[in-house]
């Protein structure tokens, strides 16, 4: 077992197929595209979307861990993590989700969601064990490739370099990225966003931030998208 991955540190919490949506602004031709979800971990994206023909591939370190694993450390993490959002509840924007009896209601759902898919879903390689900044995947094997709730909200934790080179990663594998939201765990824009942008535009990238419908951390309903500029 990777020993930074040990599983009473993971915090397994994940979202649905319609919040991805809605964070990612994914338009019904979005939905066909080829799409890598990175650092997807028990959310119901995976298997929402396949279960309406689409195509996605999941990556996060915790698909190295059992269905029991993980529906044991879920059920733990539930309890935690109700506690804390009960008690700051002010912090949050309740709009899309508007409690947090809803709250707990969605995110248990989508991750029984994932656990009914799971050993399916590895089976035929949806479900991947893989850790940025490093992919298995040949060049643009993908469209799209999407990150939710992972980079740039752990900035205090991840340092400069991982942000880069995990999405100049994510941008050899795919044709265009994604990344929501832009703040970090304490409600501020990411340290690395605009050196982030800045590298990205010295190698022939453009990026766009995007203001989406979505908005459950205070400030956190803008998405970040990245492509190769055309005109290069
Ligand atoms: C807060 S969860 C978000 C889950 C899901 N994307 C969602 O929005 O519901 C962050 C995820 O990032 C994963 N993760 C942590 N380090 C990673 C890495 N180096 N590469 C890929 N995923 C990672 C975690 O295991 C976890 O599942």
């Amino acid at each position: 077992m990777n020993m930074n991955y040990k599983l009473n540190s993971i915090v397994p919490w994940g979202r649905n197929l319609e919040e991805y949506k809605t964070m990612f602004s994914l338009s019904k031709q979005d939905l066909q595209k080829k799409i890598l979800g990175c650092g997807d971990g028990p959310s119901s994206f995976n298997a929402e979307l396949t279960a309406l023909g689409g195509d996605v591939t999941s990556i996060d370190p915790i698909y190295e861990f059992t269905k029991e694993q993980l529906t044991k450390r879920i059920d733990e993490v539930a309890v935690e993590v109700m506690g804390m959002v009960r008690q700051y509840s002010s912090n949050f924007v309740w709009k899309n989700i508007k409690s947090p009896e809803e709250l707990e209601r969605v995110r248990m759902s989508a991750m029984r969601a994932f656990l009914a898919d799971y050993q399916q879903g590895l089976e035929q390689k949806r479900y991947r064990f893989e850790i940025l900044p490093n992919l298995s995947f040949e060049n643009k094997r993908f469209d799209l490739a999407l990150s939710s709730h992972f980079l740039f909200l752990y900035s205090e934790h991840l340092d400069f370099e991982f942000h880069l080179n995990a999405i100049l990663e994510m941008l050899r594998v795919a044709e265009e990225v994604r990344i929501f939201p832009l703040m970090t765990l304490n409600n501020i824009y990411s340290p690395h966003l605009d050196k982030v942008r800045e590298v990205l535009a010295e190698r022939g990238y453009k990026s766009e931030i995007i203001k989406t419908e979505y908005e459950f951390q205070q400030g956190g309903d803008e998405m970040l998208k990245v492509s190769l500029c055309k005109n290069i």
